[in-house]
C-alpha cells in the first residue's frame, strides 16, 4: 500500500468544510481592506529564493525542494509566498500603478524540507496578505488588527501579537557588530551553521533552533536598543495605532523571524497549548525585497498564516467548524421501474437549488430509508407504487416521521417551500 509522504496531509472530503470555512473568514477579511487574490506558480527559480529568502536561512540551506528540470535549470518548490508574490508584481509592472499594491494568496501550497513532527509539515498551506508601496506604519497595523479579527471571528479571540523592530540597512551594521562583540567568546560553543553565520548574518543566530546556541543567545544585546531614529518612530507610531485599533500585543526583542528580507516591524502569533511554543502566523515589514529583485524601492508589508496550524489550534481548543449537511432530500424509488422518474425528480430539485441525491447502487426500498436515514436528510421523497398511479409521490419529514402525499406536478415548488419554512424562512444551501 503506497502512503502519503511524510509530512504531508491529505484532507477528506467530510472534514473539507472546516478548511473552506476559515477561508472564507479569510476573503472576507481581505476583501474588507481592498486586498485581492494573487495566483503565483507552485515552483519558481532557485535564485529568486536564494537571493529574496536569504542564503544564510535555515530555510535555504536545509530545507529547500530544489531539482533540476530536464532543460538543466535549478528549480525549487516555493519554500514561502512572499518572494513569488514580489517576482509577480515586478514581472506584472504593478509598481507603475496606483500605489498601495495589496494582495493576499490562499490554500498556497508550501514546501519545507522539515523534520515532520507536531504542526510541522513538508507542505503546508498558507494565506498571507502583501501590501506594496506603503510607507507609513499604518500598513503594518491595518494587516495585524485584519488577523486579529479575521482569528477573533473563527473563536480565536485571545491571541496576542508579538511585536518587534529589528531596524534597517542604516542602523542594522551597527547592531551586527554589536551581536558579533557578544557571540565572539561563545564562538567555539555555537553550532557548525552558526559560526558560518556569525561573519556574515550573525542575527540568524538569534534565530537558531540548536540547544546550544539558544542558551548562548539569551543574554545577548537586543536590536531594540540600537535603531536608528527612522526605525524607532516607526516602530513608536505603529504602537500608537495598534493601541487605536484596540489590539493586544506585547513587544517582544527575540523576535528576529527566520528569513532574511525583513526591515523594521516583525511579528508573530504564538500557539496556545503547544509546548515548544509553535508560530501561528508570522511577518513582518520587508522594504528592500523588491528592489534586490530588481524592481524599483518600494516598501512593502505582510504576514503568513498556515491553514493546518489554525486548524490545529482550533482542534486544541475544541471549537467546532460548523458543518454543513451533505444532502437536504433523499428521493427513494419504491420500486426499480420507477428509478428514472426518482432520478428525474432529482435533477428538478437540484435545479431548484436544493441537495439532493437518489439511489446509484439499486438498493432495495428498505435500504434506501436506511441509507437515507445515514445521510441524516430532511426529507424522503418516494416515487413510484400507488402513489405514482394516482400522478403523487410521498413526502415523509424524517425529523418528525409525517408522511403526506403530493401531486408530482408542482411537487419541486411545494418541496422548495416546505424546506424554506422549516429553515425558518432562510436558505441554507452553502
Ligand atoms: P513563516 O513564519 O516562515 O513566514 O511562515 C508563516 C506561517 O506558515 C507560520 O507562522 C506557520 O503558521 C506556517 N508554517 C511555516 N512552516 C510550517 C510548517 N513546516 N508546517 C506547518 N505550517 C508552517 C513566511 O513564510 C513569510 N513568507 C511570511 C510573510 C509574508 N512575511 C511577509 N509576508
Amino acid at each position: 500500500m503506497i502512503q502519503a509522504p511524510k509530512g504531508t496531509k491529505d484532507v477528506l472530503p467530510q472534514d473539507s468544510y472546516r478548511a473552506q470555512h476559515v477561508e472564507a473568514a479569510m476573503r472576507q477579511a481581505a476583501a474588507l481592506a481592498g486586498y485581492r487574490e494573487v495566483r503565483t506558480p507552485v515552483f519558481e527559480h532557485t535564485e529568486l529564493f536564494l537571493r529574496g529568502v536569504g542564503d544564510t536561512t535555515d530555510i535555504v540551506q536545509k530545507e529547500m525542494y530544489t531539482f533540476e528540470d530536464k532543460g538543466g535549470r535549478s528549480i525549487t518548490l516555493k519554500p514561502e509566498g512572499t518572494a513569488g508574490a514580489v517576482r509577480a508584481l515586478i514581472e506584472g509592472k504593478l509598481f507603475a500603478q496606483a500605489q498601495p499594491q495589496k494582495m493576499y494568496y490562499l490554500n498556497n501550497p508550501i514546501f519545507r524540507y522539515e523534520n515532520p513532527q507536531h504542526g510541522r509539515l513538508r507542505e503546508h498551506h498558507q494565506f498571507g496578505m502583501e501590501c506594496f508601496g506603503a510607507k507609513e506604519p499604518t500598513a503594518d497595523a491595518e494587516l495585524i488588527s485584519l488577523l486579529l479579527n479575521m482569528l477573533a471571528g473563527l473563536g480565536l479571540d485571545d491571541l496576542t501579537v508579538h511585536v518587534n523592530s529589528i531596524g534597517c540597512p542604516v542602523c542594522r551594521p551597527g547592531y551586527h557588530q554589536r551581536l558579533r562583540e557578544y557571540l565572539g567568546d561563545n564562538l567555539g560553543n555555537l553550532c557548525e551553521n552558526c559560526r558560518q553565520r556569525f561573519d556574515r548574518n550573525p542575527l540568524r543566530v538569534l534565530d537558531c533552533k540548536e540547544t546550544a546556541c539558544k542558551r548562548i543567545v539569551a543574554d545577548a544585546p537586543v536590536v531594540l536598543d540600537m535603531l536608528c531614529d527612522e526605525c524607532d518612530d516607526h516602530f513608536a507610531r505603529l504602537q500608537q495605532l495598534l493601541d487605536a485599533a484596540g489590539v493586544r500585543y506585547q513587544v517582544d526583542p527575540r523576535i528576529v523571524r527566520g528569513l532574511d528580507y525583513y526591515t523594521k516591524t516583525v511579528f508573530e502569533i504564538i500557539m496556545h497549548g503547544v509546548r515548544e511554543g509553535l508560530a501561528l502566523c508570522g511577518g513582518g515589514r520587508y522594504d528592500g525585497l523588491v528592489e534586490m529583485l530588481g524592481g524599483p524601492d518600494l516598501p512593502a508589508v505582510g504576514f503568513g498564516i498556515g491553514m493546518e496550524r489554525i486548524l490545529m489550534e482550533l482542534d486544541n481548543r475544541g471549537i467546532a467548524l460548523p458543518e454543513p449537511e451533505q444532502y437536504q432530500i433523499y428521493v427513494a424509488n419504491i420500486e426499480p421501474e420507477s428509478l428514472t422518474a426518482a432520478f428525474q425528480l432529482t435533477l428538478a430539485l437540484r435545479a431548484a437549488g436544493l441537495r439532493v441525491d437518489c439511489d446509484h447502487s439499486s438498493r432495495s426500498l428498505r435500504a434506501q430509508f436506511k441509507y437515507a436515514n445515514k445521510l441524516n436528510v430532511h426529507m424522503l421523497v418516494m416515487v413510484g407504487g400507488e402513489e405514482m398511479q394516482r400522478g403523487n409521490v410521498r413526502l415523509r419529514d424524517m425529523r418528525s416521521g409525517e408522511e403526506k402525499e403530493i401531486p408530482l406536478q408542482g411537487a419541486v415548488e411545494q418541496i422548495a417551500g416546505m424546506l424554506m419554512r422549516k429553515n425558518g424562512g432562510v436558505e441554507q444551501n452553502g
